[in-house]
C-alpha cells in the first residue's frame, strides 16, 4: 500500500522557492491572518459556570469565562490596568476579576469596580467580543458584535438541529484550500470517481458570506457513481456555504427518505500556515430514532470523501497556475476570498504581496 506522509508544519509552504515561486494572495490562505469570521474555541462542556481560561488565535490572547448566569463571554486577555493576564482571574457574578490587583471587568470589558473603590481618572475598557454557543462549541467572533449568527449549513436556517462532533482535524493546508477543494469541480472524478457534468452559480448572502450552488449531471462510473446514483439519483446538488472564511459546509440534496445531508466545518488558521477544523455533523432534529441514523450516513458518506481526498492532497502547496475552463468555481472561489476583511486581531496585509 502506497505509504502517505501526512504534513502537519506547514514546511511545503517554503519548498521550491527557487524553481517555483508561490504566488501571493492578499487574503486566500494567507498565512498569520484572522479574518472577520466566527472560530471555534472548544467544546462547551469545558467551560463551567464559574470557570476562566484563556483562548489563542495566532498572536490573539483573549480571556473566556461563564459567568454565574451560564453565559460565556470573552475580553483581550491582558488587563487594561497593569497587564496581567485575565484567564488567570476569578469569576464574580458575571464579570472577571483580575488575579493581580482584584479590579472587576464587566463582561462589555469596563472597569466594574476596583477593591480601593478608587477609579482611574480616564475609564479603562479591555476589548471585548461577541461569544456564541453552538453545536456544543464556544464559538467567539473578532468584535464586539458579530454581523450575523454562528451559521447554520444551507436550509437549516432558525430550524431545531440535531449534531454530533465528529473531531478535530490538522488539515494538510490553509483552510480555504479545504474550502476551494470542495468546489474544485473537476477532482469529484478525478479523486471520488463521481463523474458528473456540473453548472454551478454564487449567490451572495451578505458581507464575507456566500453560497455556492453546485448541480451536475451524474454519469455511473465505479463504486463512487454507483453510490452516487443511490444516494442522488441522475442528478447531484449541493450547496457550499462559505462564512467569512472561517466556517464552510456542504448540504447534499439527497434523495428521500433521508433528505438533504449536511457538514459544517470551523476553522482556526495555526501559526504553521496550516488549519485546525471542527467537523460537525448537521441535521434538522426529528428525534433520536431520525436523527441518528441521518447523521450516522452524513459520517458514512463523509468518511468516504475524506478516505479518497487523502490520496490527493497530504503536501498540497495550492498554487492554481493554469486553470481550464472547468475550474472557473475555484478561481471564483479565490476571488470571493481575496474580498474577506482583515479582523482587529490580524494587520491589514502590506500592499507589496511580499509574503510566501
Ligand atoms: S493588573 Fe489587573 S487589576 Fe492590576
Ligand atoms: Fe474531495
Amino acid at each position: 500500500m502506497r505509504r502517505v506522509s501526512f504534513p502537519k508544519d506547514g514546511r511545503s509552504r517554503r519548498q521550491n522557492l527557487g524553481t517555483q515561486p508561490l504566488k501571493a494572495y492578499r487574503i486566500f490562505s494567507r498565512p498569520g491572518l484572522l479574518t472577520e469570521g466566527w472560530y471555534p474555541l472548544f467544546p462547551s462542556r469545558e467551560l463551567k459556570a464559574g470557570e476562566t481560561r484563556p483562548a489563542e488565535l495566532l498572536s490573539q490572547r483573549l480571556a473566556v469565562w461563564r459567568g454565574a448566569d451560564g453565559v460565556a463571554r470573552a475580553v483581550d486577555a491582558f488587563c487594561p490596568h497593569m497587564g496581567a493576564d485575565l484567564s488567570n482571574g476569578t469569576v464574580s457574578g458575571t464579570s472577571i476579576r483580575c488575579a493581580l490587583h482584584g479590579w472587576k471587568w464587566k463582561p462589555t470589558g469596563c472597569l466594574e469596580s476596583t477593591p480601593c473603590g478608587l477609579r482611574p481618572a480616564s475609564e479603562p475598557k479591555a476589548a471585548s467580543y461577541a461569544v456564541e454557543e453552538r453545536y456544543g462549541f464556544v464559538w467567539v467572533y473578532p468584535a464586539e458584535r458579530a454581523p450575523y449568527a454562528v451559521p447554520a449549513p444551507a436550509g437549516l436556517e432558525g430550524k431545531e438541529l440535531a449534531f454530533a462532533h465528529l473531531g478535530s482535524y490538522d488539515l494538510y493546508a490553509h483552510q480555504h484550500v479545504l474550502m476551494a477543494s470542495g468546489i474544485d469541480l473537476q477532482h469529484f472524478f478525478s479523486v471520488h470517481g463521481v463523474s458528473a457534468d456540473f453548472d454551478f452559480e454564487v449567490e451572495a448572502l451578505g458581507p464575507g458570506r456566500a453560497d455556492w450552488k453546485v448541480e451536475g449531471e451524474l454519469a455511473e462510473t465505479g463504486l463512487m457513481g454507483a453510490a452516487a446514483r443511490f444516494l442522488w439519483g441522475g442528478r447531484l446538488r449541493y450547496t457550499a456555504r462559505f462564512s467569512g472564511g472561517t466556517v464552510a459546509s456542504l448540504s447534499y440534496l439527497a434523495k428521500a427518505p433521508w433528505g438533504p445531508l449536511h457538514v459544517l466545518w470551523g476553522c482556526v488558521p495555526l501559526e504553521t500556515g496550516l488549519s485546525r477544523v471542527q467537523v460537525f455533523l448537521v441535521a434538522p432534529s426529528k428525534g433520536p430514532l431520525r436523527d441518528y441514523p441521518r447523521l450516522a450516513l452524513t459520517a458514512a458518506l463523509f468518511a468516504a470523501l475524506k478516505r479518497d481526498d487523502v490520496k490527493a492532497f497530504p503536501n498540497v502547496r495550492f498554487q492554481p497556475g493554469h486553470l481550464l475552463r472547468s475550474d472557473a468555481s475555484v478561481a471564483r472561489f479565490i476571488q470571493w476570498a481575496e474580498e474577506l476583511t482583515p479582523s482587529a486581531w490580524s494587520p491589514a496585509p502590506e500592499e507589496d504581496h511580499a509574503h510566501t
